[in-house]
């Protein structure tokens, strides 16, 4: 395991170069991993079905968030596929998601032929929230995929109540928030399914790849089946049960993800500290708010984002990322810049042909126009122009973070001056 320290160090002033999620610098690949991939390489055996290291990280990912099931897949998209597939919408269904998120989260309910129907957001949090998401509620609605956005959990609880009331799945996304807990629990293990990723940048990491959760014996087979072409391994008459496609982690990956799984807990908590540390630094800065988790929740820093508010910060989060990137900190002014809705994917319906299925299919003959139109989401536009998400990492020292503090600081200053 490599070393690692909130010790302070060096001097001021010198431009400190971060940790990065996309190198050496801010992963951690060593001998755990390298002894297990040697065992899968020895073996012969690369792919998941014979090996046996993708079932037993599955089983280890299992105990550690004490579920009944869990399913290791290629991608967290593929993780949120599995989730939908297993929900089994019909043609014409409706699915409520956020309008802040990766593309990899909401693609599979249109290739499931449902419909993404967008709840707005807490502009703070950029997360849904219980009354965005109810009221976007239908007589079609089958499932809400609550997405903890940055590693901050949105109010869970409040969804599933609402979810409840409707007999309605929900579907955590935590591609973004391992370890993340709201009332002492784990998000992904309160909903009905949970989706991570396993991306290059995620908490822990296989390059690709991802793993879907549930305690729903019936969510699991499907989930299961879903991921492996829905061929009935180990059935007296196995046959393909339905349309499936193959998501088959390898064992390469597998024996790299058992060896990550080991570290993540010290991940998240060297995250949170030095995350804590730059709240204390950037606290009471005018025209900046930070992030805060929910009462009863803990936050896990996939990242770091600013709220910024430009009639206190002159051009407001464009004009603070251009000045943090000119002191050499690499940030995203306003996250995806634009909604997931103004997509060409979805403002042209480019799906299927030149069908625009599932819109147009006949089970939505009902003429309803899903319109996606902005001005119902004032949380989301507002959340987007002011959000600026600085990057997070668990090498981040006391130097990193004195560091993006005086940046910050700094940077403020010039664009006010
Ligand atoms: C919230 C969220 N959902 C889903 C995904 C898709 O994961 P992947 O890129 O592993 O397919 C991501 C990836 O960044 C994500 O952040």
């Amino acid at each position: 395991m490599k070393a690692h320290s909130l010790q302070p160090a060096a001097a001021m002033d010198e431009i400190v170069s971060l940790p990065s999620d996309a190198d050496s610098s801010g992963r951690d690949f060593g001998d755990d991993e390298l002894q297990l991939l040697r065992e899968v390489l020895e073996s012969g055996t690369l792919n998941c079905t014979k090996g046996t290291q993708v079932k037993a990280f599955e089983h280890e990912f299992a105990a550690r968030y004490r579920i009944a099931h869990t399913r290791a897949v290629t991608s967290g998209t593929a993780a949120v596929h599995c989730a939908v597939a297993a929900i089994d919408p019909e043609p014409g269904d409706e699915i409520i998601t956020t309008s802040v998120t990766d593309m990899g989260g909401i693609a599979p309910i249109l290739y499931q032929q449902a419909i993404p129907v967008f709840a707005d957001v807490d502009p703070l949090s950029l997360n849904v929230t219980p009354q965005s998401v109810a009221e976007r509620i239908t007589a079609r609605t089958r499932a809400i995929i609550a997405t903890h956005l940055f590693g901050n959990p949105c109010d869970i609880a409040g969804i599933r109540k609402v979810a409840a009331a409707r007999q309605i799945a929900v579907i955590e996304d935590c591609a973004q928030a391992y370890l993340a807990t709201q009332h002492g629990d784990l998000v992904g293990t309160t909903g009905d399914i949970g989706c991570f990723s396993l991306q290059q940048g995620k908490h822990m990491t296989t390059g690709e790849g991802g793993i879907v959760i549930t305690n729903d014996g019936r969510y699991g087979r499907w989930m299961t089946l879903f991921s492996d072409k829905a061929w009935g391994y180990g059935d007296a008459n196995p046959d393909h049960y339905f349309l499936a496609l193959n998501y088959r982690m390898t064992d390469l990956q597998g024996a790299v993800a058992r060896a990550q799984l080991r570290k993540l807990e010290g991940v998240v908590s060297r995250r949170q500290q030095s995350a804590a540390l730059l709240t204390a630094q950037l606290q009471g800065t005018p025209g900046l708010s930070l992030p805060i988790a929910a009462s009863g929740a803990t936050h896990v820093y996939w990242k770091y984002p600013l709220h910024v508010n430009p009639e206190v910060i002159r051009g407001g989060t464009d004009g603070l990322g251009a000045a943090l990137k000119a002191r050499g900190v690499f940030c995203a002014p306003r996250y995806i810049q634009k909604p997931a809705f103004q997509c060409r994917v979805f403002t042209e319906r480019k799906t299927y042909g030149m069908s625009r299925c599932p819109y147009s299919c006949r089970e939505r003959q009902d003429g309803k126009q899903f319109v996606y139109d902005v001005a119902e989401y004032p949380g989301t536009m507002r959340g987007l122009e002011r959000v600026l998400v600085l990057p997070w990492n668990e090498f981040y020292t006391q130097q990193h973070v004195d560091f993006l503090a005086r940046c910050v600081r700094d940077a403020i200053a010039a664009v006010n001056a």
